[in-house]
């Protein structure tokens, strides 16, 4: 998968992109590249944000200089390459993610983020630019840096390569193979600490009681609501 992260700060992605599981997914053929929108503002002195009509707090980025962002790096009009790649707008008011929108996003292969910061987009960005507009969750993030590493550590790790065992991904929290619910518990050595033992099913290498004890405990933390609630 190729993933564009436009953004003002590329620099806050270094340390992102030394974990290992983005690494390996680098060193698989997937490729993470940034853009600075301050790199094609068309405007003086790189300016790439406003404040916004009609009054209010905080600076708004500017649709011209997304545009520009964005011709620069795919070379045609905008409008144009969101039907060839998935261009995401990060705003705290998109589609929430979960497992689902991750395994989803995973089956791409280009991505396109795009991060705000200030008070987020002029809206003809998100309606004109983007396909699809994500959130990380309810809660406001002084800037979408942080949220397109969530997004890339999520789907990164989903691809083939970034794990150590390709079946990592699969029999984890939410996903499908433990109908949506949260992961059961792990332990390791010692099978006693201060008097705490380790469930005897797990040490007593009967495979499929082991596997019946995690779903029933993976069951049984699954929560009401919509989220880690059971998928139908
Ligand atoms: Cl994607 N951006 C910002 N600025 N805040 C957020 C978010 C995104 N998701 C949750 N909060």
């Amino acid at each position: 998968m190729d993933i564009d992260i436009f953004t003002l700060f590329p620099e806050a992605f270094s340390w992102f992109e030394r974990q290992r599981h983005v690494a390996s997914a680098l060193a698989h053929g997937n490729t993470l590249g940034y853009v600075n929108y301050r790199d094609h503002t068309p405007l003086r002195a790189g300016q790439v944000d406003d404040t916004p009509f009609g009054g209010g707090a905080g600076m708004v980025l500017r649709v011209d200089v997304v545009e520009a962002a964005l011709q620069a790096r795919y070379g045609r009009d905008p409008l144009d390459v969101r039907s060839e790649r998935t261009v995401i707008a990060l705003t705290p008011a998109g589609r929430v993610l979960d497992d689902a929108l991750v395994d989803e996003l995973s089956q791409e292969q280009a991505l396109t983020l795009l991060s705000g910061r200030y008070e987020g987009f002029d809206q003809r960005v998100i309606d004109h630019f983007a396909s699809d507009e994500v959130s990380i969750g309810r809660y406001v993030l002084a800037g979408g840096e942080l949220a397109a590493m969530v997004v890339c550590d999520a789907v990164l790790r989903k691809l083939p390569g970034a794990l150590g065992h390709e079946e990592s991904a699969v029999e984890e929290s939410f996903s499908r193979a433990l109908e949506g619910a949260p992961e059961y518990p792990h332990y390791t050595r010692p099978a006693e600490y201060r008097g705490w033992r380790v469930p005897e099913v797990l040490l007593s290498g009967h495979h499929a009681q082991i596997r019946e004890w995690r779903l029933a405990q993976s069951r049984g933390r699954a929560k009401p609501g919509p989220e880690g609630a059971p998928l139908p």
